[in-house]
């Protein structure tokens, strides 16, 4: 029997992968994925647990879940209500504790074992109606009785999950790619190290597996993800004791026939290393864009963060991956008001975005996070503190950003098509700059690498023109306009 899955995905990147892979690993049991909630058999919320707001919002959707759950028991049917990532691994007795009607609790590192979990709540919940048939009324979700008995599967088990998840789906013309998982930097401010565990890295060959069915499956492009990307040291193939880094492992995904982009996320600056800058000099298909964020420009502050980085060294890193490849848009992320950051602390961070030049950026007021050392210094920046600094970080962000594109107006660059968009008639990619392009397009160009004339800038996306009376179509270009788009 066909069963309907709905996954939200809160948080980043690695979360949109794992959801994927919940995915896969629960087909077999018949499940399929559902864009909407209201009538899944199951529902799974993948969780962010980052920041104060990312992790509260898990609470409210439950809120609306519990209703939908009650009235699904109403009417006889069942909901299996699973809270997966971050959060879940940070609360998890917490959540089963606030909301009773979730049934099962499942951290980043043990959704391969989703399977059993979801054979474990049935019998649950097959006792708990037994016992609800002795009662006065309705032993619905949450119904203030006492928890149901859930599951909760929040280990860091030895073995990593990669070895036990099944084959990739299909995931479209751009796919990510999880190669590395976990954090040991710990930075004072951040959970990751807590909730996403140590530092692991597959092994070379299962990542080149990976990336060629996903490739069988019709994606062009991959972007390898890790909490720290480019701290990679996988197994190297075929010589035991023997390890590559992220650069080497570029140069032999760039080997693949079909690949046409490469892409990775999130770095840290200090392990970009000669290897990856020469990957950027020499290989084409590792796209001219890079996230690689500095959280400061103050030194005192980052030394604080125990970021183990000053903001020269990103300046000099940011100077060898522009004389490797002068193409590059560099991306960031900002944290603002940091226990002690003074005024002039913060005017170092506006000082060094204006030396560096960012083409995109994400910035946040200063979360303190439960359990993490950051939370208890002492020096926290009142909130109006936190908030005025956050503005005026923005403002000269948005402004670059703004620039950054404007820039691109009547360049002609090759755009992925990806996306449809929400307009009738427009198809929407990427530029290598990772710059959101919406095009007039037969939907026969979708999974299409295709050049686009910039028409017109704004400050998130562009618009253009297919150019195709040029005569620069590609060889897959042509191919796909011929055969229609890939199935
Ligand atoms: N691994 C990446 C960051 C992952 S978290 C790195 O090393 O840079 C994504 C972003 O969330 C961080 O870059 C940081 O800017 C922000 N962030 C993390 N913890 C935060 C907190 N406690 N408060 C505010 N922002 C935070
Ligand atoms: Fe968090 Fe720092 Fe690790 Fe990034 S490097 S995931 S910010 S602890
Ligand atoms: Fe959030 Fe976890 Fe990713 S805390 S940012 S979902 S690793």
């Amino acid at each position: 029997m066909v069963k309907k899955l709905f996954i939200k995905t809160y948080g980043c990147q690695m979360n949109v992968y794992d959801s994927a892979r919940m995915a896969d690993v629960l087909a077999p049991l018949g499940y399929t994925p559902v864009d909407e909630p209201d009538d899944a058999d199951m529902v799974i919320l993948n969780t962010c647990h980052i920041r104060e707001k990312a992790a509260e919002k898990v609470y409210s959707e439950l809120g609306r879940l519990r209703s939908l759950k009650d009235r699904k028991a109403r009417q006889g049917e069942g909901m299996v209500l699973a809270v997966a990532g971050c959060v879940a691994q940070a609360e998890g007795h917490e959540i089963m504790r606030r909301a009773p009607c979730v049934d099962i609790v499942f951290g980043p590192q043990t959704y391969h074992r989703l399977p059993e979990m979801v054979a474990r709540a049935a019998r649950a919940a097959d006792r708990t109606r037994a016992a609800d048939r002795n009662r006065v009324g309705r032993g619905d979700c949450g119904d203030g009785r006492g928890p149901r008995l859930g599951v909760v599967d929040t280990e860091f088990p030895v073995e990593p999950k990669f070895d036990f998840l099944p084959e990739p789906g299909a995931r479209g013309p751009s796919a990510y790619l999880s190669v590395q998982e976990g954090c040991d930097k710990f930075c004072t401010f951040c959970v990751v190290p807590y909730t996403r565990g140590a530092e692991y890295s597959r092994p070379v060959a299962d990542v080149v597996a990976e990336a060629r069915r996903l490739l069988d499956r019709g994606a062009r492009e991959i972007t390898l993800l890790g909490q720290n990307v480019n701290a990679y040291h996988g197994a190297a193939p075929g010589v035991v004791g023997r390890e590559w880094g992220l650069g080497r492992l570029i140069f032999a995904l760039a080997e693949i026939e079909g690949l046409e982009r490469i892409r990775y996320t999130t770095s840290h600056p200090r392990d970009v290393d000669d290897e990856l800058v020469g990957a950027h000099r020499d290989v084409d298909k590792l796209m001219p864009y890079l996230h690689l964020p500095v959280q400061s420009g103050s030194d005192t502050v980052l030394e604080a963060m125990n970021r183990r980085s000053t903001a020269e060294d990103y300046r000099r890193v940011a100077d060898r991956l522009r004389a490797a490849r002068p193409d590059i848009a560099l991306a960031s992320d900002f944290i603002v008001g940091f226990p002690g950051e003074t005024r002039t602390d913060f005017e170092e961070t506006l000082r060094l975005v204006r030396d560096v030049g960012f083409a995109q950026a994400y910035s946040f007021k200063f979360s303190p996070r439960p359990g993490t050392p950051a939370a208890n210094l002492p020096g926290q920046v009142p909130e109006e503190e936190k908030a005025a600094r956050l503005a005026e970080l923005q403002a000269l962000l948005k402004a670059q950003q703004t620039a950054f594109n404007a820039a691109s107006q009547g360049r002609v660059m090759p755009v992925l098509f990806d996306r449809r968009a929400t307009r009738p008639g427009q198809l929407a990619g990427r530029s290598p700059y990772m710059q959101a392009i919406h095009v007039e397009a037969p939907d026969s160009y979708f999974g299409v690498i295709a050049e686009v004339r910039i028409e017109a800038a704004f400050a998130n996306s562009l618009s253009g023109h297919l150019q195709t009376a040029a005569g620069r179509a590609r060889p897959w270009e042509s191919l796909a306009v011929a055969g229609g788009p890939p199935a």
